[in-house]
């Protein structure tokens, strides 16, 4: 498995809030920063959204402050990987940031490029891999402004799962995993993608990521098997939003 000549406390930043409502409040600044400074380079956003129950408390908190963002017209998103299932379901990553916060904004439809998890995983990861080609591009690979990316108690991040390390290092932009519990499909970008990224965020909550965040941050030979451990970015900044429950062992 890779070494890194690079102590990871040393290429990340991060950031503990005292509580959901704070880190929220912290991601919309964020967030609010860098589609302002895109859009006074005359760029659109692109914005690759994480899946779980972490960002849903933010997608919550945008849900009334949205109003803080006026260029919605100038947001391209997407997401980083989506279960293989239909919009409706509670599953589904797209369908819950839709009835939570894109409903509800003023984002014209075309900007919003979802992973149809109703369709067949494998035809679905090659059309989806087509549409990334709409981004800007580094070494061949599409670039996002900002990919946010969430941390499994396993490690795992996206839907790239301890026992599917190859799709770290996969000459694909997206493939199809299999959560390793339930076997759900997933569609998931690949490590080539996320590491291309110009910022990533990874938000983790709660005293049960406390284990995996330390081991992390201390470059633990167990972080070894963590695909999270080896998201880092080409050129990019990366970035943790913590609570001080998940911080707690830092
Ligand atoms: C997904 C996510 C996944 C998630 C982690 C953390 O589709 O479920 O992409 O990688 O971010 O499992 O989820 P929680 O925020 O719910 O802990």
């Amino acid at each position: 498995m890779m070494e890194y000549t690079v102590n990871y406390k040393e290429l990340v930043k991060y950031q503990v809030f005292n509580n959901l409502n704070d880190l929220s409040a912290g991601f919309f600044n964020y967030l609010v920063d860098l589609v302002t400074e895109n859009i006074s380079r005359g760029k659109k956003f692109t914005i690759a959204l994480s899946g779980g129950s972490t960002p849903m408390h933010i997608y919550n908190y945008m849900s009334v402050v949205h109003k803080g963002i006026r260029h919605w017209e100038d947001i391209l998103i997407y997401w980083g990987d989506e279960r293989c299932v239909p919009p409706e379901s509670p599953e589904s990553n797209y369908g819950n940031a839709w009835r939570t916060i894109l409903h509800n904004v003023n984002i014209p439809t075309e900007n919003i490029n979802r992973i149809r998890g109703e369709e067949d995983p494998v035809k679905e990861s090659i059309r989806y891999s087509t549409l990334l080609n709409k981004l800007d591009k580094s070494n061949d690979t599409p670039v996002f402004d900002l990919v946010i990316l969430g941390l499994g108690e396993d490690g795992h991040t996206a839907s790239i799962f301890p026992d599917q390390m190859r799709l770290l290092s996969s000459e694909k932009l997206v493939e199809v995993a299999t959560h390793p519990g339930s076997g759900q499909k997933r569609i998931s970008l690949t490590g080539q993608v996320l590491n291309q990224a110009r910022n990533i965020l990874f938000l983790a909550t709660g005293a049960k990521k406390q284990q995996r965040i330390y081991e992390i941050f201390n470059d633990k030979k167990t972080a070894e098997a963590y695909p999270a451990y080896h998201i880092r970015p080409e050129n990019g900044n990366i970035v943790w939003f913590m609570d001080t429950e998940a911080a707690a062992k830092l």
